[in-house]
């Protein structure tokens, strides 16, 4: 007999607990827990289960479908596999439904045949859209439908070599409750999963929005039930976008596909660093270049500051690109230990081009783009930092230093300052100066003096301080 169990599932991080409470105990998300009724499997009478031997499996499949998008096959590793489920997470508004209606014009126009499922745009839309990117059709279906049992039979009849469902978080079936919710997330993603692992079945792609207020259910939910899943970020605002996979089970993660959303669609950008430090000016107080890395992928970003006195009022810290608590603790420390006392000031932080810093690396640029703008010493042109700083003040070490001086080395810079423990040094050209403490770094890569005297204004502008 199959007995049910009510469990809950967190609808932002996917946690689940036993009993329902206010507060997720593992992301700490308030009011996400969702019940969900789990049967527990029955113990006996499926027969016997037979292993099979590993070595009569062999190791070569069919080899991963192109998408026809150099940038998106790299991140994959060649490209689609057959059978397999993909996940696409992202904010609305990233370009993931450009982005997978580009990718199956590319599967169609290599002789695939393949299907979009739009549950939140009409098919004249998306048939508008793929026009004005000049996209051929031929071969690519679109089926408007929210309905899971519709969706699967369509899919039966045409038989699609690759399938974009977008969102897997607006489809339903009426058994298992109302679009969005955890179970009804699962419930659909495990079924479109089930017809994709079966002999012959499609690549599907499961669009799945991320939304910062955990109204609907994240996309960490499924993380489990697929084969990859692709992360597609970018700021809304600007035009740069980077796609990486963090989960992939047929090849390796750390690889990144980087766009530009233009008129036209998206467009590959094969050198982001360089777009990234275009609108650069060098010499303006609180700009600092960081050598970072995402994934395996060296990635130099312009770290920029601004510091305004703010008497009397509570002082805002406000940072974009880089993480919020990270920067309170950074102030801390560079009060702490290096003498730099930030408590009367307004405090911004911002990573240009709507680049996340996740690399704990990037510290130091941002400790350096702060002091540079509190007094309006401007940091050598030519040097990129990197290092990650500790609680005691010492900076310690970043991966892969090697790497990310050859980009810089690449992009003109000439020195940089990397933590004293870094192994493996710059290209010829390239002087890698080591540094223990951010207090020393700090008088190393800012001029002694300032430049010019500091003018504050919102940086970006036309007069950034020159006077
Ligand atoms: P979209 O692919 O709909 O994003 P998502 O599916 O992730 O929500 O596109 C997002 C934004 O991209 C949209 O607001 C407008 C912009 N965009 C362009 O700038 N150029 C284009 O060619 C297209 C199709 C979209
Ligand atoms: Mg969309």
């Amino acid at each position: 007999m199959t007995k049910d169990r009510t469990v809950y599932h967190c609808r932002d991080c996917g946690a689940p607990a036993l009993r329902w409470a206010g507060r997720c105990a593992t992301c700490g998300e308030w009011n996400t827990l969702e019940q969900e009724v789990a049967p527990t499997a029955p113990s006996r009478g499926a027969g016997p289960a037979v292993p099979v031997s590993l070595a009569s499996l062999g190791g070569d499949g069919e080899p991963p479908r192109s998408t026809g998008i150099d940038e998106l096959d790299r991140v994959l590793g060649g490209g689609l596999v057959d059978s397999s489920v993909t996940l696409v997470a992202g904010e609305p508004g990233t370009g993931k439904s450009t982005l997978l209606l580009q990718l199956l014009a590319g599967v169609a126009a290599s002789g695939g045949r393949s299907l979009l499922v739009s549950a939140e745009e009409a098919p004249e839309q998306i048939g508008r859209r793929a026009a004005r990117l000049g996209l051929a059709t031929d071969g690519l279906f679109v089926l408007g439908e929210t309905d899971l049992g519709a969706i699967r039979s369509a899919m039966g009849a045409l038989r699609p070599d690759v399938v974009v469902v977008d969102s897997i978080q607006t489809i339903f079936d009426p058994a298992t409750g109302a679009a969005g919710s955890v179970p009804s997330v699962r419930a659909c993603a495990a079924a479109l999963a089930q017809d994709a692992k079966c002999p012959g079945g499609p690549a599907v792609v499961l669009v799945g929005h991320v939304t910062k207020d955990g109204s609907i259910a994240g996309p960490r939910v499924l993380e489990h039930l697929v084969d990859t899943v692709l992360s597609f970020e970018g700021d809304r605002h600007h035009a740069l976008r980077i796609l990486r996979a963090v989960k992939h089970r047929f090849g390796p993660v750390g690889e990144l596909g980087m766009w530009e959303m233009t008129a036209g669609g998206l467009v590959e950008v094969p050198d982001a660093t360089a777009l990234l430090l275009a609108d650069r000016r060098p010499g303006t107080p609180g700009s600092v270049v960081f050598a970072g890395l995402d994934g395996r992928q060296p990635l130099l970003t312009e770290v920029q500051a601004l510091v305004v006195p703010a008497p009397g009022g509570p002082a805002r810290r406000s940072a974009s690109g880089y993480d919020q608590s990270r920067l309170a603790q950074l102030l801390a420390v560079l009060d702490r230990r290096a003498g730099v006392d930030l408590r009367q000031h307004d405090v911004y932080v911002s990573a240009v081009g709507g680049v996340r810093l996740t690399d704990p690396g990037s510290d130091l640029a941002v400790a350096c783009a702060l002091v540079s703008a509190l007094t309006g010493r401007s940091a050598t042109e030519d040097m990129v930092v990197m290092g990650e700083v500790g609680l005691g003040g010492e900076l310690r070490h970043a991966p892969q230093t090697a790497r990310r001086l050859a980009e810089a080395h690449r992009l003109g810079f000439r020195s940089a300052l990397v933590p004293a423990r870094s192994e493996g040094g710059g290209p010829t050209g390239l002087t890698a100066m080591g540094i223990a403490t951010l207090a020393e770094a700090i008088d190393v890569a800012l001029a002694a003096a300032p430049v010019r005297p500091p003018r504050l204004r919102v940086l970006g502008g036309s007069a950034l301080g020159t006077g």
